[in-house]
């Protein structure tokens, strides 16, 4: 955990960066959501042996935009949001190759170009199970909620 606190200190140093707190995404905060997506490449390209210090920076970055995509439609919406990340995480720190493309690409194949690298291809596959997981949690939610209603409504029905 102190290596993974490490690598991802530049990050969350970043005021703008932590501002992702006060963003929902997927029911949680983007912050979270990003946070997640993260700590998973890092556990998972850590053990592949591969550059688990660049692939957790990026994972972390690769939803980094603030202001929401300015359009209605969905799938544009899904299309344009990883070449929002990439300006806006360009705007505050130096990153690489295998990190624009990490940000880039990870919505393919919604976005029509496909990963370069194998680090690529992992963050892109934990963010779709990480974005599954989150939904199937808030909806859970959502239904726990729901129920909690209609049993207090036939408590206060049967008194
Ligand atoms: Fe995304
Ligand atoms: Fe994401």
């Amino acid at each position: 955990m102190k290596e993974f606190n490490n690598i991802i200190s530049n990050v969350v140093n970043n005021d703008v960066f932590m501002s992702l707190q006060n963003i929902n995404h997927h029911g949680i905060t983007r912050y979270n959501h990003s946070m997640r997506v993260a700590y998973y490449t890092y556990r998972i390209t850590k053990t592949l042996k591969l550059n688990f210090e660049e692939a957790t920076e990026a994972a972390l970055l690769h939803d980094f935009f603030i202001d929401e995509v300015d359009c209605e439609n969905k799938l544009f919406k899904l299309r344009r949001h990883p070449k929002y990340a990439l300006e806006n995480a360009s705007k505050y720190f130096d990153l690489t190759e295998l990190e624009k493309d990490i940000i880039l690409t990870h919505m393919f194949p919604i976005t029509f170009t496909p990963p370069k690298y194998l680090e690529s291809w992992i963050v892109d596959i934990v963010d779709d199970v990480s974005a599954i997981y989150e939904k199937i949690y808030c909806i859970r939610k959502e239904l726990n909620a729901a129920c909690m209603f209609l049993f207090i409504l036939l408590i206060n029905y049967l008194k």
